[in-house]
């Protein structure tokens, strides 16, 4: 009997072809699909008439009664693959462009896709990657890339973490010397330059144009070629000016932004007492808000050692005619100007938690990083929350035991895809305040390109499905399955994906 059956078998699908792609191996998974009768060859689907239809007033009926909110309903969309072509639907452009990014990936997937229809939005707004260029750089045409997989997976913000100790990477008229010293130092690995006093110091840097200088950065025509290509795609691209803290290289440049008095010489922070630190932020602010049209600007605000504060006679004045009562009311004294400055020019600011610690600044979002508290005290407070904490979201991390481990904590696929958003202790009412997650990619221990693509894929497919699908679809072993078949796509386009052993 046995036997049998499987002689037969190959007949019970005999006159039927494999269906090929369907909908239900997409990374991120929509919201619902249907398949209809028969499949498409790819190669042919790229060549069938395509009938747009950009209307909300038709795509509300397509939601037929389902509420969705302003911006799920511009990257809301339908779907259909026939055998004579495809049909889009969506009440916005946005929506079309992830239409067509669904259909993109149904066709690398497999040489046929099934005929089907598609409906479907995104769960959150904030659907981000974070890489860090200053300690390892990584060029333009690297991250166009980044961003073109970024699409795919339907990811819509690219934080640039562009200024830190080992490097500044923005071009800054105002301020010649972040780019002539700042970008470039004298040993490429970035613990051997560390270890050599590169931070601690401060001074390891060389003139641009010095003979095997390792590094590089942004100039305005780059950035607004990036700009380009990620508005293409409806990527935001969001810079972040670091302040008070990690800005090493900014002492190399203009020293004179230091408190004059230290306690701990090692430690270096914009000096949040002299006006001339003001001056110079302002305009390095300006020039990159009319460097980049996003609404926010990131300041960052984390880890900075406000020790020589407590001594420097100009911090201390300033607290005194400030009435503050401790140095982190100091930095938060700090934030609160820059937001201001950025309210003035139309823009509001993002910061790293820590600057919740001397008093949120009024309109802040804050990016929660050290677990989740900070992101929950700020919901209580009524601002806005990304999350990023390091248990999930930190891509540096290694993803399985035998990787190579220096950073020193296991982030696995499966940990990322366990995420949720919406945390323990966000209410109803306050979940409108979680915009989102995103992905940090610090470079200390990642070097090449290929190794920072290593550590994004595929743990980026994970952030892109928990950001994008609804929650009840989540299905670890399912997406693994379609994280092994997406794997195998992007290695044929030309990244790099780690393999989980
Ligand atoms: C951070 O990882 N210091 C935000
Ligand atoms: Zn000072």
């Amino acid at each position: 009997m046995r036997k049998i059956f499987w002689i037969l078998l190959p007949l019970l699908f005999a006159g039927k072809t494999a269906p090929g792609a369907t909908p239900g191996d997409l990374i991120p998974a929509p919201v619902e699909y249907s398949l209809t009768s028969g499949n498409v060859e790819s190669a042919k689907l790229a060549q069938l008439p395509e009938k747009v239809k950009v209307s909300q007033k038709a795509f509300l009926k397509r939601l037929n009664g389902r509420k969705l909110t302003d911006w799920q309903l511009r990257g809301a969309y339908w779907l259909e693959v026939g055998k004579r072509g495809v049909k889009i639907e969506a009440a916005d452009e946005e929506g079309v462009f992830y239409a067509r990014q669904s259909l993109k990936m149904l066709e690398a997937l497999d040489s046929t896709v099934a005929c089907c229809t598609i409906l479907d939005w995104p769960r959150f707004q904030y659907r981000g990657l974070m890489l860090d260029v200053s300690r390892n750089f990584q060029d333009k045409e690297f991250v166009k890339k980044q961003l073109e997989m970024m699409a795919l997976l339907k990811m819509n913000r690219f934080h640039f973490h562009l200024v830190d100790n080992p490097g500044w990477r923005l071009q800054i008229d105002a301020y010649p010397r972040l780019t002539q010293l700042a970008a470039w130092r004298p040993i490429a690995d970035f613990w051997e330059w560390e270890e050599s006093g590169g931070e601690v110091l401060g001074g390891r840097f060389v003139e641009e144009g010095t003979p095997g200088a390792y590094g590089g950065y942004f100039s305005k025509k780059d950035i607004a070629e990036l700009l380009a290509f990620a508005t293409e795609r409806h990527i935001e691209i969001i810079p972040e000016i670091e302040m008070p803290g990690h800005n090493f290289e900014t002492r190399a440049a203009y020293p004179e932004l230091a408190c004059s008095l230290k306690k701990t010489p090692d430690d270096w922070e914009l000096c949040p007492g002299k006006e001339s630190t003001y001056e110079f932020l302002e305009k390095v602010l300006l020039e990159t808000f009319e460097m980049f049209p996003s609404p926010y600007v990131h300041i960052g605000g984390d880890e900075a050692g406000k020790r020589n504060w407590e001594l420097c006679p100009d911090c201390q004045a300033r607290m005194k005619a400030e009435g503050l009562q401790s140095v982190e009311e100091l930095q938060s004294y700090m934030i609160r100007r820059m937001e201001r400055f950025a309210h003035e020019h139309g823009k509001r600011i993002i910061g790293w938690d820590e600057i919740l610690e001397g008093g949120l600044a009024p309109d802040a979002t804050v990016m929660s990083w050290r677990g989740t508290e900070g992101g929950l005290k700020a919901v209580s407070q009524g601002h806005d929350v990304i999350f990023t904490p390091t248990q999930y979201c930190y891509l540096d991390y290694h993803q399985d035991p035998l990787q190579y481990k220096p950073a020193g904590r296991l982030l696995t696929l499966e940990k990322v895809y366990s995420f949720e958003p919406l945390v323990e202790g966000i209410s109803e009412a306050d979940a409108r305040h979680v915009l989102g997650l995103q992905g940090n990619l610090w470079t200390e221990w990642v070097h090449e390109a290929w190794h920072a693509e290593i550590q994004f894929y595929p743990r980026a497919f994970a952030l892109a499905e928990v950001g994008w699908s609804q929650p009840e679809k989540k299905n670890y072993p399912d997406f693994e399955r379609r994280a092994r078949a997406w794997s195998a796509v992007a290695r044929q386009m030309g990244y790099n994906v780690y393999e989980s052993k």
